[in-house]
């Protein structure tokens, strides 16, 4: 008899929302029409399934219940059409943890058991480095949405499998560059964009840390689980916002050289990670460096450290060198010349509009499952980084500047 009761309550739905019947029987969200949230996140678990219906929500399973896992869930579920249902993750705690505070449907210790249920929409995912292309890639064959925390890949060969399974798949892939969200960045793009600055012949990103390593013993200190150190892990932040801000993601050479000079040694943790500490292995850069040419000519000088000696704790900051003016994000800052001679201007920017006022990067890639917006930052932008990853450790092995191709 069940089958026959969720038949006739399927067709009583179908009453007040013929969308919602399709998308029961195809099991596929019918995204056109989606109604207007209500706003109302307060309702209980029995009421919820019936809401989803009404709402068309898209279904996310959370893959990683460690540090950034939190953030990712409450950006999600920020979104009126989208809804954290289930978790994977290795460890039952945190994965509990995140369940409980999120009232999810489903947990998994397996994140391939959460990539193959047919129930879930789309996935976000926050694992050691290692596993990302893999897990991106699965998913994406298996027919979810995907965003991916930072960093892409361990190369540009497993990045571009992944572009590859989501064009396949007509899926939305998308790197989650928070950076670019943060109403400094917006700002300077903004003015950027307006021609503010003239032509940017030079940038300085950077975002050194004096004693900032995550904590020793876990996946992040270790090459084969995490690739590489600080220019994987708060470099390619830096990097990523640079060329977005100067809308320029054409490089062509890359020297650098990348130092293990610290963690090593047993110095310099900073505590990031809720991942068990294991044997301590440290065998990553805990600071690099880098001289990145572009097309037009540009350069861009970035730095990356975990581990450093110098005055402050933590410097992170992407500075812009053009002809009419210069600019920094953190603060927000314009420098020009000023009217008459001899006058210079230190301005802070008021009033500039942001394009995503919410900050969010999950509202902007719920937004294009919907396909009621663009990409942040687009497959190409997130491989021409990985690109100029790998290049950064390449040249500092070869000891020679590297030729970015294709
Ligand atoms: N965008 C940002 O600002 C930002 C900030 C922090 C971290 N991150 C990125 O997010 C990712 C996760 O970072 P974190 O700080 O949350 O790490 P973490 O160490 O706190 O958590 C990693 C989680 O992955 C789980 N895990 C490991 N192997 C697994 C497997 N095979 N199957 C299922 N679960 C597995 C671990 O149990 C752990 O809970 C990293 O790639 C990191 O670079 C991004």
């Amino acid at each position: 008899m069940a089958p026959v009761y969720s038949l006739f309550l399927m067709f009583l739905i179908s009453l007040f929302n013929p969308i919602g019947l399709l998308s029961c029987l195809t099991s596929r969200p019918f995204f056109s029409t989606i109604p207007a949230s209500n706003g109302d996140e307060n309702v209980n678990i029995g009421a919820r399934h019936q809401k989803e219906l009404f709402m068309n929500r898209i279904r996310v399973g959370m893959i990683g219940a460690g540090m950034i896992a939190d953030s990712h869930c409450a950006g999600i579920n920020q979104h009126p059409h989208a809804k954290v249902v289930a978790i994977a993750d290795l460890s039952a705690e945190r994965r509990k943890a995140v369940k409980d505070k999120y009232a999810l449907e489903k947990d998994f210790e397996k994140w391939s058991d959460l990539v193959a249920d047919p129930d879930i929409d789309a996935v976000s995912i926050a694992l050691p480095n290692a596993l990302h292309a893999p897990v991106a890639e699965a998913a994406l064959k298996s027919g979810k949405h995907v965003m991916l925390d930072k960093p892409f890949a361990l190369n540009r060969a497993e990045a571009a499998r992944v572009l590859k399974a989501a064009e396949k798949a007509g899926k939305v892939f998308m790197l989650g560059m928070n950076q670019r969200f943060e109403r400094e960045s917006q700002t300077i793009r903004a003015l950027v964009k307006r021609g503010d600055l003239g032509e940017i012949y030079h940038a300085k990103a950077y975002w050194v840390r004096r004693s900032g390593s995550p904590k020793f013993g876990t996946w992040f200190c270790r090459k084969d689980l995490a690739g590489g150190g600080c220019m994987m892990d708060i470099g390619v932040h830096v990097l990523d916002l640079c060329l977005h801000l100067m809308g320029n993601f054409k490089p062509v050479a890359v020297s650098g050289a990348t130092y293990t000079k610290f963690g090593n040694r047993g110095i310099g943790e900073g505590g990031w990670g809720l991942s068990d500490r294991g044997k301590h292995v440290f065998d990553v850069d805990d600071f690099a460096t880098a001289l990145i040419k572009l097309e037009n000519g540009a350069t861009v000088q970035l730095d990356a450290s975990w581990a450093l000696h110098q005055n402050d704790g933590d410097q992170h900051n992407v500075k812009l060198f053009g002809t009419a003016g210069g600019a920094s994000v953190w603060p927000v800052r314009l420098f020009r010349f000023g009217k008459k001679p001899g006058e210079y201007e230190i301005v802070e920017p008021q009033g500039v509009a942001m394009q995503y006022p919410h900050g969010n990067r999950f509202m902007n890639w719920i937004d294009v499952i919907l396909r009621k917006d663009k990409p942040m930052c687009t497959p190409d932008e997130a491989l021409t980084v990985q690109k100029i990853l790998d290049a950064v450790y390449e040249s500092s092995t070869s000891g020679k500047e590297v030729r970015i191709k294709g």
